[in-house]
């Protein structure tokens, strides 16, 4: 049983649930003209820790699998094959992106003047990374080879 695959399945629901939420507070923010609360802080803050130990854990999962190893040994064959290609540079390449999106929008979210521009910011910063992010699950309707379960099978 792959542990660490298990943890990473498990602790998406975490970054989905996390990254939908500031979503949301930011939708709320900016349109409803709020004040930026701790509240707001704290969601974002959560946002970013469950990101930085599912990157962690995701690269635990890469270097120690097969799909780097795919990757550096047979990178043409790779990269003609969908599934393949999701696993060994899709899903990290964009995922990463979505990571570096929340690091930058946390900081500058807490550079920003003014609550409006911290909901602004958020919603952009957030916003782009949690698409991302949900675009790039193995989600079961995705393509055979790429679906996976929504929960770990024991
Ligand atoms: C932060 C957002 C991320 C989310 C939500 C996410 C989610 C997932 C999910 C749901 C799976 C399928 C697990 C299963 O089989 O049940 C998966 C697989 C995988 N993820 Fe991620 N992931 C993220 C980031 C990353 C990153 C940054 C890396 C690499 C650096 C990575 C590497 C992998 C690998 C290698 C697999 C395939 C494991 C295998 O079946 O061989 N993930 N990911």
């Amino acid at each position: 049983m792959n542990y660490t695959l298990i943890i990473h399945s498990i602790l998406r629901w975490a970054v989905v649930l996390f990254g939908l939420w500031a979503l949301i507070n930011a939708l709320s923010g900016v349109f409803g003209k709020r004040k930026f609360t701790a509240g707001d802080n704290r969601t974002n803050l959560f946002f970013m820790i469950s990101c930085d130990i599912q990157l962690l854990i995701g690269l635990v999962l890469y270097f120690n699998g097969m799909w780097f190893t795919l990757l550096k040994t047979n990178a043409k064959e790779v990269m003609k094959d969908g599934m393949s290609r999701f696993f060994a540079v899709e899903h990290i390449t964009m995922m990463v992106i979505a990571w570096l999106l929340v690091h930058i929008g946390r900081s500058m979210v807490k550079r920003a003047g003014t609550d409006a521009q911290k909901h602004k910011r958020s919603l952009i910063y957030f916003g782009i990374a949690i698409l991302i992010i949900l675009a790039m699950i193995p989600w079961p309707f995705r393509q055979p080879g790429i679906a996976r379960q929504l929960f770990p099978q024991f």
